[in-house]
């Protein structure tokens, strides 16, 4: 399902929700930058238990960094920080152009759990999407694990809807207990 319209979006990112204070910026492989990152996944060990079975790994960061879809270059990944002020407080991985020339799929957006409820998400999926639609992206695709479900009302609330496919997902890397499966819904700017 695919769900498109105008009136829609300006409910979901009219000015009232929006947060001034919320800025994104693709983050180097620097190690200021890897160091703040690496902080930002730390503190956030909810999703990491949810999804990988594990609490957060000390190489979480770097992972971020180089997992990439089959057949994709990095010239294609853009791994953001999530700012309030100088302070990161969350990050983002998007892949341009993927699956298809006029769509990217998000691989996470996470806030650190000390910043989570106050709007911070959604700032930087509107940020976000503006950056996309620089590309003449006109679908951003993700898949929530299911033992992650409880956040699919968020992605509704942006506007998102379930497109039906369920694929098969296996954490691999560290300890989990068995095969989950992801929910990717697709969104149209
Ligand atoms: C999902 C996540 C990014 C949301 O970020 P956030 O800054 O807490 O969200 P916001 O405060 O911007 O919330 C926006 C709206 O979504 C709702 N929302 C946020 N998290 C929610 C949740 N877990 N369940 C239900 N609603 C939620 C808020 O209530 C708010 O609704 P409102 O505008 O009607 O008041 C954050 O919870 C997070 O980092 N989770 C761990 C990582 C993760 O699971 N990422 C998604 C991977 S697919």
């Amino acid at each position: 399902m695919i769900r498109t319209g105008c009136p829609f979006i300006e409910t979901h990112f009219g000015p009232a929700m929006t947060r001034e204070d919320v800025a994104i910026r693709v983050l180097s492989c620097d190690p200021a930058d890897m160091g703040a990152l690496q902080h930002v996944l730390e503190h956030a060990p909810g999703y990491a238990e949810r999804v990988t079975g594990a609490p957060p790994g000390a190489a979480d960061a770097q992972s971020t960094f180089t997992v990439l879809p089959e057949g994709k270059s990095y010239e294609d990944k853009f791994v953001f920080g999530i700012f309030t002020g100088k302070e990161m407080v969350g990050c983002i991985d998007l892949i341009r152009s993927y699956p298809t020339a006029n769509s990217a799929t998000l691989g996470l957006l996470l806030v650190a759990e000390q910043h989570q409820g106050v709007g911070i998400g959604r700032q930087a999926f509107t940020l976000l999407e503006q950056f996309a639609r620089g590309w003449g992206c006109e679908v951003i695709r993700l898949a929530v694990v299911m033992t992650n479900s409880e956040v699919i009302s968020f992605w509704r609330k942006l506007g998102f809807s379930e497109t039906g496919d369920m694929k098969p997902y296996t954490f691999v890397g560290r300890f989990w207990p068995g095969p989950g499966h992801g929910l990717p819904a697709q969104y149209v700017t």
